[in-house]
């Protein structure tokens, strides 16, 4: 076993829902072989400026059913510089550091594998993003309750669009990737979903439009990631306005509505799970890897795996949401 007395610990990036089951998980799981937690407030910006904290096993009470993240968030551009990087290396020094875990996305996990390298810092990460699209792990932390939330205000609108005859083009989140669409699109019984990874290779709305309705129903809903070309569900709805104006069309945009609310129950034990794993992992001499999950086992992935970028979409989930919308 490797001897690490003292873990920092940050949130980094956009927040998600779960992040804080995540603190409370790595901290107890630190303080349970004797480490001390350190947090550190407002992500990498945050080590830059040391705000940083002593983290004990009373400040993680009562969080594990709250949503966004009691370290708060941020993106910090200085973090990229050889200065910024420097100064954050400072402080790791300054307070004993030993090993980081830090929480977030791809942005979160890129920072991280430079650092990492430049200064031979033990790093494990938790993949906290709604977005869902890290390689190497099948689902993120916090993508489950996005969803959900997605699923609820989709069907409040199902009311209304059905009462008016209307098409709407429903905008979630997910940066480049297409997962919250797609899956939002099938749980909440949507005709289609337009997502990054194809709108680049076809015209999905002139298919759609061709196909895509069926007969009987007079008002449809179309989940659009952000992102998705032509400039999402604002410009998918203005071609539609011009180019099949018999279509009475509305739409809605979610934003940072996906991002708030209670962690579900899935996303709370995911957080849990990859939590204890962190410490497991940092114990073992591992550094440098994303913890993920893989049909419900652990997994190490090495961040620059994690951050390619290139996890794929399921195209059978397309095909699955292709048969039952017609
Ligand atoms: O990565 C999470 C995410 O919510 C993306 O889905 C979205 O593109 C982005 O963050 C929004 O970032 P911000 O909260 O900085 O506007």
């Amino acid at each position: 076993m490797v001897n690490i007395k003292r873990i920092g610990i940050l949130t980094s990036g956009g927040d998600a829902p779960g992040m804080n089951a995540a603190i409370r998980a790595v901290t107890r799981a630190a303080i349970a072989n004797e480490m001390t937690v350190k947090g550190i407030c407002r992500g990498f910006k945050g080590l830059i400026s040391d705000e940083i904290e002593d983290l004990k096993t009373q400040h993680v009470s009562n969080i594990i059913q709250r949503g966004g993240t009691i370290l708060k968030s941020a993106r910090s551009e200085q973090f990229k510089t050889d200065e910024g990087m420097q100064a954050a290396y400072d402080r790791i020094v300054e307070h004993e550091i030993d090993a980081l875990v830090v929480i977030g996305g791809d942005g979160t996990m890129t920072g991280a594998r430079f650092f990492a390298q430049k200064y031979n810092l033990p790093i494990v990460g938790l993949p906290g993003t709604i977005d869902n699209d890290l390689y190497g792990t099948d689902i993120t932390i916090g993508y489950d309750t996005a969803l959900n939330t997605i699923v609820e205000c989709v069907d409040k609108i199902h009311d209304t669009a059905s009462s008016h005859d209307r098409l709407f083009f429903i905008e979630v989140m997910g940066r480049y990737a297409g997962f919250l669409a797609l899956n939002g699109a099938i749980a909440s019984g949507a005709e289609a979903a337009m997502i990054p990874e194809i709108s680049m290779q076809k015209d999905q709305l002139a298919e759609l439009i061709k196909t895509g309705f069926r007969k009987s129903k007079n008002s449809s809903i179309v989940l659009v990631a952000e992102n998705t070309v032509p400039g999402g569900a604002m410009g998918l709805a203005e071609r539609v306005k011009n180019e099949y104006p018999q279509f009475d069309v509305r739409v809605s945009v979610l934003g940072h509505l996906q991002r708030g609310g209670n962690p579900t129950a899935q996303d709370r034990i995911l957080a849990t799970r990859m939590g204890v794993a962190a410490i497991e992992a940092l114990l073992e001499g591992q550094r440098n890897v994303m913890i993920g999950i893989q049909n419900d086992k652990i997994t190490l992935v090495p961040f620059a795996k994690a951050i390619k970028n290139n996890k794929p979409i399921d195209p059978n989930l397309l095909n699955i949401l292709d048969i039952v919308s017609k």
